[in-house]
């Protein structure tokens, strides 16, 4: 357990990008931390995996360990701030200080999607918090608002754009008409995307944010492993002009929606009319747009990465538990629980498939460039109940004789969409499906 002091003392656990715009603000901004908390506040230790890596010098080397006993065995830091990413060994990092009685504040995405009611429930246990507004939108105040502002409505659902390197990658390709390839290493060389950019370009980070969001904004969990993910390495420039033709954009969304007691949740690149708000929202910024029953459409807006923004999130939880140990001295502070309802903290929504999903689509075909070849793909897709709302041909290859068919849909069952295209590649007129999208109105 934690001992009394007249200080809060911090441990740190990482000296990165994010860690290290923490460690700088607890150390140049003390007196106005403190100030907010309303009692001294102490950066007293800092984790690091290699201590021989050269530091901020503002950072005193007495500051730093690469042991976390130094800092989870310490009952002279109260308060523990995990920014080093991945789920092990920060896990049992986090599952160690809250058992401790240390109130923890995360940034860890990846740790609460995976991990989040089991780390509330040790929280609660121990009388102490677990904060996390880091972890999605980086300097976005939109877990806050879920957990406390917006809770008197029923939220219907939360959608937006909650992957910076993603987006930039959309927008270059829209903007500047490069391909996927040379955009994306244009993300990598500017830092917005890692060397191995996977868990962006395949949609798995923004599906870690997206079950903490909707596991916020329908008072149960949503298993990240039931959220439909298509990643956007299937997007051509060509695709973003096509789009443009007819009237959207393409962005990489997350929707999570309520609807008879079935949550759908999802994570794909999708075409949004050019006037949605959505459709305004470029480069690495993030958007999440919430509806709820009494607060309507309420759009957050700003910089969801990077070193700033997100300190800006974990300073402010800091702040937050602080005051809490100020104001409960004895660990009987109210802890955040989740999803934020009485008991039930451990209780999962199961997530419909993406086949019951009824939406307008966009595809992309590559066909023989020959009289009646849509008529055949027509009767394909009229025999799936999926009838057509326009058509456009473009890019008629005299040397191939093929041609490219643009299709957008009216509403259609997804299920249904899949099965006619799987018959429709069958064709002998049909070379290629280039490309399927969903169309958010
Ligand atoms: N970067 C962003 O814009 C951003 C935005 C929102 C949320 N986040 C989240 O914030 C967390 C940190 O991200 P970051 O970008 O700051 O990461 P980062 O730059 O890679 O920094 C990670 C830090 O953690 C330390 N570390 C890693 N594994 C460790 C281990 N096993 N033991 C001890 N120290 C270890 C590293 O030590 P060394 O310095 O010795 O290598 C480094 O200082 C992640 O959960 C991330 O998802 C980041």
């Amino acid at each position: 357990m934690v001992e009394e002091s007249d200080d809060i003392n911090v441990g740190l656990l990482g000296l990165g990008v994010v860690g290290g715009g923490v460690a700088t603000a607890l150390l140049e901004q003390s007196d106005d931390i403190s100030r907010k908390v309303g009692r001294r506040v102490k950066l007293k230790k800092i984790l690091v995996r290699d201590a021989a890596k050269p530091r901020d010098p503002g950072i005193a080397a007495s500051l730093i360990t690469t042991n976390p006993e130094e800092i989870l065995a310490d009952p002279g830091i109260h308060i523990l701030a995990e920014v080093i990413g991945g789920t092990d060994p920060a896990t049992r990092f986090l599952k160690d200080a809250l058992a401790a009685g240390k109130h923890v504040v995360t940034a860890n995405k990846e740790v609460l999607a995976k991990s989040g009611p089991e780390l509330m429930s040790l929280a609660k246990q121990n009388g102490v918090s677990l904060l996390f507004e880091a972890s999605v939108g980086g300097g976005i105040p939109i877990v806050g608002c879920l957990m406390n502002q917006l809770l008197a409505n029923d939220i219907q659902s939360v959608h937006g754009i909650i992957n910076g390197t993603t987006n930039y990658i959309l927008t270059r390709m829209a903007q500047a008409h490069t391909s996927f390839t040379q955009a994306l290493q244009e993300a990598q060389e500017l830092g917005y995307a890692e060397a191995d950019p996977t868990n962006d370009i395949e949609g798995i980070d923004a599906g870690y944010k997206l079950a903490i969001l909707a596991s916020l904004a329908f008072h149960r969990r949503v298993n990240p492993e039931d959220i439909f993910l298509q990643g956007i390495s299937s997007l051509e420039a060509k695709d973003f002009q096509y789009a443009q033709e007819l009237g959207y954009a393409i962005k990489p969304l997350a929707i999570a929606s309520m609807s008879n007691g079935a949550v759908q949740a999802r994570v794909h690149p999708a075409l949004i009319p050019l006037g949605h708000m959505l459709a305004k929202v470029d480069g690495v910024y993030n958007a999440v747009e919430v509806t709820g029953s009494l607060c309507g459409n309420v759009l957050f807006h700003g910089m969801g990465a990077g070193r700033e923004p997100t300190t800006s999130a974990v300073l402010g939880d800091l702040i937050e538990a602080g005051r809490r140990l100020v104001s409960h001295p004895n660990g009987s502070s109210p802890p955040m629980s989740w999803p934020p309802e009485n008991g039930s903290s451990e209780e999962t929504i199961g997530v419909s498939s993406i086949d019951g999903l009824q939406s307008k689509y966009y595809l992309r075909l590559n066909v023989s460039d020959q009289p009646g070849v849509l008529a055949q793909i027509a009767k394909i897709l009229g025999d799936g109940n999926i009838s057509i709302a326009s058509v456009i041909q473009k890019d008629a290859d005299p040397d191939n004789q093929s041609a490219e068919l643009v299709i957008i849909t009216h509403p259609a069952l997804e299920a249904s969409v899949q099965e006619s295209l799987r018959k429709v590649v069958e064709l002998n007129v049909v070379k290629e499906v280039n490309n399927l999208l969903r169309i958010e109105e």
